[in-house]
């Protein structure tokens, strides 16, 4: 008894389930935006043990939503039982920075989470699981999750770039005056940071090859996406929420269902020496998917404008992964 669909139900876990991105994204992969409107879902939400009574008011919400994809909700702050079997984790929950903390200390802070939560994944989630790091530093925390794994393949552990490609996408959308989705072949390289690389280089739109100003590119376009996070902090007094939600769904349904024909996508994800990326790094990549596999897309043109920003992000990313060697070994 399958509801109203005959697809057995797949496990998604979602870790902060208490939090801002959490109240936007759950309720999306619930309706089935993410998996598809005949993929039902048993929800696996996961938080701290202070934040189970916030966590009980969301459950009660998605039991008043009447979901007919939803077959099941776990909710917990006990990550064997929250990781069972599961086939998709969007890894949210993290320290967010506090006044006066440097990047190091989050790093430390984080390290020590994702450290514990890659353990229960390796002990406890279904082989084949699917893992998107959302929660900041997210490529590095993604690196220090993918080292306690044991015997799921590495290249099932990515982070969340999404949303700067969907950022960059609408800007060039709105400067070229076309819809964003007529805008193809853009890339975000490197960290989730602002150092992260945003390449145009290939860009069509409307399936032809646009173009658009160097001046506009260096001195507004680029820094624009860079510092986007940043400007809406400063507009809402939170982190951005409902687009990075979002923007995970996106990484996640991408993944399943492939890129489209003559496009790619950004996914944060273990560098394989592409593009003289130190391999093993979780570095943004342009990537095509296809089959529920993603492939790095080679022989994109690096000028030497690009090289120089790329180098900036490579090293951004070699300091991170010193500062948290220890918890490598
Ligand atoms: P929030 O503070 O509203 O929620 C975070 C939730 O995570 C809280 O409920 C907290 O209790 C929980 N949590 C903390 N540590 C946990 C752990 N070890 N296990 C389970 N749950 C834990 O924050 P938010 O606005 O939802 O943002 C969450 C994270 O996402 C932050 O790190 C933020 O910087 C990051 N973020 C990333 C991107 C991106 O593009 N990659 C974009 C936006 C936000
Ligand atoms: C974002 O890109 O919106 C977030 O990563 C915000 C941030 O910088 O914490």
């Amino acid at each position: 008894h399958f509801g109203q669909s005959q697809k057995p139900p797949v496990r998604v876990a979602i870790t902060g389930a208490a939090g801002q991105i959490g109240y936007s994204l759950i309720f999306r992969v619930a309706s089935g935006e993410m998996l598809g409107p005949d993929q039902p879902v048993i929800l696996h939400l996961i938080d701290l043990p202070f934040a189970m009574a916030a966590l009980n008011g969301v459950v009660m919400e998605i039991q008043d939503c009447a979901f007919p994809l939803v077959q099941g909700i776990v909710a917990t702050d006990n990550q064997a039982v929250g990781f069972k079997d599961v086939n998709y984790a969007l890894l949210v929950g993290a320290k967010p920075r506090g006044p006066g903390m440097e990047r190091g200390d989050l790093l430390k802070e984080n390290g020590k989470i994702f450290t514990e939560t890659g353990k229960f994944i390796n002990d406890n989630a279904s082989r084949d699981i699917k893992v998107v790091v959302v929660g900041n530093p997210c490529n590095t925390n993604c690196l220090i999750l993918a080292n306690q794994i044991k015997d799921i393949p590495k290249e099932n552990f990515t982070a969340m770039t999404r949303l700067d490609h969907n950022r960059a996408q609408y800007q060039l959308a709105d400067k070229l005056g076309v819809h964003t989705s007529d805008i193809r072949k853009i890339a975000i390289f490197g960290n989730h940071s602002p150092t992260m690389v945003p390449y145009i280089d290939q860009m069509t739109a409307k399936n032809h090859k646009a173009t658009v100003d160097q001046q506009w590119v260096t001195q507004t376009f680029i820094p624009t996406v860079q510092q986007r996070g940043a400007e809406i902090i400063k507009a809402r007094k939170l982190s951005s929420a409902a687009s990075a939600g979002n923007a995970a769904m996106n990484h996640i349904t991408t993944w399943v269902n492939g890129t489209v024909e003559g496009d790619y996508t950004s996914m944060a994800i273990p560098s394989d020496g592409s593009y003289g990326v130190p391999k093993g790094l979780i570095f943004s990549f342009p990537v095509t998917v296809k089959n529920g596999k993603y492939s790095v897309v080679q022989g994109l043109p690096i000028s030497p404008f690009y090289q120089g920003l790329l180098d900036k992000t490579i090293k951004e990313l070699v300091d991170e992964r010193n500062a948290i060697d220890h918890l490598l070994k």
